[in-house]
């Protein structure tokens, strides 16, 4: 096997480049509420791009029952094993932000993929 980059690799990466959507093609709300879900880590819990695991709902899923209002009630109070945030002013301040991306995320409006 040569070490060379192979062309399949670099085609794949201009590819997932040319699709991943950038940060100026998102509402602006849907971009900072992107960062928030990364910096405040709701990423750690409920994966990179919301799509849960075994001990973690899935919030893709979640987002197509739960209001807006449900979904604030428990990021902002916390439910069993999910950490209240109210006492965090950047969540509590960003909470129509977080819930913007993560219907995004939910309805497919934000494609799959990191924005950049
Ligand atoms: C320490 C891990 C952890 C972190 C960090 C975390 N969550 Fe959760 N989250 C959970 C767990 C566990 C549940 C399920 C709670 C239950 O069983 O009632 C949950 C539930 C939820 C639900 C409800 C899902 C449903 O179907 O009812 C939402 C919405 C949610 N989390 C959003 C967030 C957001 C947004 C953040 C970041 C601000 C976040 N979570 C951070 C662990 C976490």
């Amino acid at each position: 096997m040569s070490l060379k980059k192979s062309p399949i690799i670099i085609a794949g990466a201009l590819l997932f480049g040319a699709t991943a959507p950038a940060f100026a093609e998102v509402d602006p709300q849907i971009a900072e509420g992107y960062k928030l879900y990364k910096r405040e880590r709701c990423e750690t819990c409920h994966g990179q791009t919301g799509e849960g695991s075994a001990a973690f709902p899935n919030l893709l899923n979640s987002l197509k029952k739960l209001s807006k209002e449900d979904f604030a009630n428990v990021v902002l109070n916390g439910r069993n094993a999910m950490p209240a945030n109210k006492a965090n002013p950047k969540i509590a301040n960003g909470i129509d932000a977080l819930y913007a991306y993560v219907k995004g995320r939910s309805d497919g409006t934000v494609p799959a993929g990191e924005l950049k």
